[in-house]
């Protein structure tokens, strides 16, 4: 049974992008916390660092769920980030295997892209006043742009075609499930199972940082939310996002 996350659903036939318009609604009033906005028509999708999320009309799940998770600390934030992609993961994996989060937050099918998260918190005095958080999952799309960073989608892993509703259904079972177990202070079990499904994970592979490249392994994730990669030599150095490529 649900507690928080899609009790309340608004689809909109068409807007900007769903981050947008939640943020827009919270503006003009107080929200009920899990509120799920989603689109069949995304006409400017955002990624994370100023990307664009590119999304084929009527084929895929691009949401935004309004969250009020004043109960974690500012320094933990990431936590939130850990329990949307657990949920995601978990949706994808009921269909296919091989799935992995690729940090901070894609989840990867193999080498390949099937979903996007973008959080956006609001502080307010010391406090996560609010969090949107938004999900590009792709579910129906068989063809993407050239430029999209390896993406592939349910349909074309499955070769069947998905119910959308179905879909967004489903996902809003595992946010709320995620969810509900950063809420009750899972955070040792939200940290395990987010290490035990990231992707390389104490693998030896080719990263890039600056003007180098080097052979590391991913050994954990800290508290701050920065990857945590030991090179050959034993040294270890934490990577904030865009500090770090991984060479796939
Ligand atoms: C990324 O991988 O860069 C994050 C992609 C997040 C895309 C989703 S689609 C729904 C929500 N609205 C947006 O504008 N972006 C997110």
């Amino acid at each position: 049974m649900r507690t928080i996350i899609g009790n309340q659903m608004e689809h909109l036939s068409r807007t900007d992008s769903t981050n947008n318009y939640a943020s827009r609604q919270l503006m003009t009033k107080r929200l009920p916390e899990g509120i799920v906005y989603s689109t069949s028509v995304q006409e400017k999708g955002r990624g994370q660092v100023n990307q664009h999320w590119e999304s084929e009309p009527g084929k895929n799940i691009t949401m935004s769920v309004v969250l009020y998770p004043d109960f974690v600390p500012i320094l933990s934030q990431f936590l939130i980030s850990k329990a949307v992609a657990l949920a995601v993961s978990d949706f994808v994996s009921a269909y296919v295997s091989d799935v992995h989060i690729k940090w901070p937050n894609d989840i990867y099918v193999g080498k390949k892209k099937i979903a996007g998260i973008l959080i956006e918190n609001s502080l307010r005095e010391g406090t996560i006043a609010s969090s949107i958080v938004g999900i590009g999952l792709n579910i129906n799309q068989r063809e993407f742009l050239s430029d999209a960073p390896n993406p592939v989608s349910l349909s074309l892993l499955t070769d069947k075609e998905f119910l959308l509703d179905e879909c967004l259904e489903e996902l809003c079972d595992r946010l709320d499930d995620w969810y509900m177990q950063l809420k009750i202070g899972e955070v040792q079990k939200i940290n395990r199972a987010y290490e035990e499904r990231l992707f390389r994970m104490n693998e030896w592979a080719p990263y890039h940082a600056g003007d180098e490249e080097f052979e590391g392994r991913i050994t954990g994730v800290d508290e701050i939310g920065r990857l945590v990669v030991e090179r050959r030599d034993g040294t270890k150095q934490q990577f904030h996002l865009k500090e770090v490529e991984f060479i796939i």
